[in-house]
């Protein structure tokens, strides 16, 4: 895992500077992940709602960062446009370095809630998908779909098209296709919500072997806190709607986590800080 030395990332009362604030995340790093002076506001059918305001984060190369905050906050909307699905209204966001302006495969793996697969395709052509857009030679794209669908645990479910498989199984070929074109940097919005408690834990599982064997970045959106605490090396808590950060808390829960960790006074303390914050945003 490559990690890059620079200042720590700001703390999250640190005066957002509009516009154009300078990047405190190293440019060079595949991996790295900056926002700036973000702020967005939506216009639609003459209603203007502020989403988010005075977003600063740097992320550094392989790190697991969890975010949390009420419903409403502006957390899928951070998401968007750290993936480049949307523009922000102000701000800078750069992954690997570069201004993140549109969507970006080779760079930023995206996951969302609903497995957004197309059932027409098998789960093997699901996940070549992306490279047949590229025109990559069918050998080749048949090749590192094979091997994705390994890394997800799905050999042998190649040929099964998405109603053939359960949720979990789903997204497991979501987050093998969002990992095809070898990204540094995956994004998740609450892909494991849809899941029922069991499948949820073994989900969070997977995917923390997965960051651990390929040293990716993850950006991980969840309501929940249990999750949240059990997955992050870093939890940014956000406030209600305009989102702000206003909170980062370093997980100091050793790894690899364990289903026994959630009973232990530390998981529960770093539970309990999360919610007082947002509770306070929810009566606020
Ligand atoms: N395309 C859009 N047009 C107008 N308003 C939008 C749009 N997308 C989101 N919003 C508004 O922006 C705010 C933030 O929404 P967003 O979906 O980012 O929140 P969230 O934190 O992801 O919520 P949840 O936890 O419920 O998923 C909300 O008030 C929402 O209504
Ligand atoms: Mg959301």
């Amino acid at each position: 895992m490559t990690t890059t030395a620079r200042s720590p990332a700001p703390p999250a009362s640190a005066p957002g500077p509009a516009g154009k604030a300078p990047l405190r995340v190293v440019a060079s790093a595949a991996g790295a992940v900056g926002v700036a002076g973000l702020d967005h506001t939506y216009t639609a059918a003459g209603r203007v709602t502020q989403a988010l305001a005075g977003i600063d984060l740097a992320i550094k190369p392989g790190r697991f960062v969890v975010i949390v905050g009420p419903s409403g906050c502006g957390k899928s909307s951070l998401l968007m446009m750290m993936t480049g699905l949307t523009r922000p209204t102000t701000g800078t966001i750069l992954c690997g370095g570069r201004p993140m302006t549109e969507p970006d495969p080779d760079r930023v793996g995206v996951v969302f809630q609903e497995a957004s697969l197309f059932p027409w395709l098998t789960a093997q052509d699901n996940v070549e998908f992306p490279l047949s857009l590229r025109r990559v030679p069918k050998a080749e794209r048949a090749a590192r779909a094979r091997e994705k669908l390994a890394l997800v645990g799905l050999s042998g479910f190649e040929d099964r098209y998405p109603h053939e498989l359960s949720g979990g199984m789903k997204q497991r070929v979501s987050i093998a296709r969002g990992l095809v074109q070898n990204p540094s940097i995956l994004m998740l919005d609450e892909p494991f919500a849809a899941l029922d408690e069991q499948t949820r834990i073994t989900m969070g599982d997977e995917l923390l072997r997965i960051w651990a064997e390929t040293g990716k970045t993850v950006v991980f959106v969840t309501h929940s806190l249990t999750e949240a605490a059990y997955l992050a090396d870093e939890i940014v808590v956000m406030s209600a709607r305009p989102g702000r950060i206003i909170d980062r808390i370093e997980v100091a829960l050793p790894r690899p986590r364990t289903y026994e960790m959630m009973a232990t006074p530390q998981f529960a303390e770093l539970r309990e800080r999360i919610w007082k914050q947002i509770r306070h945003q929810a009566s606020a």
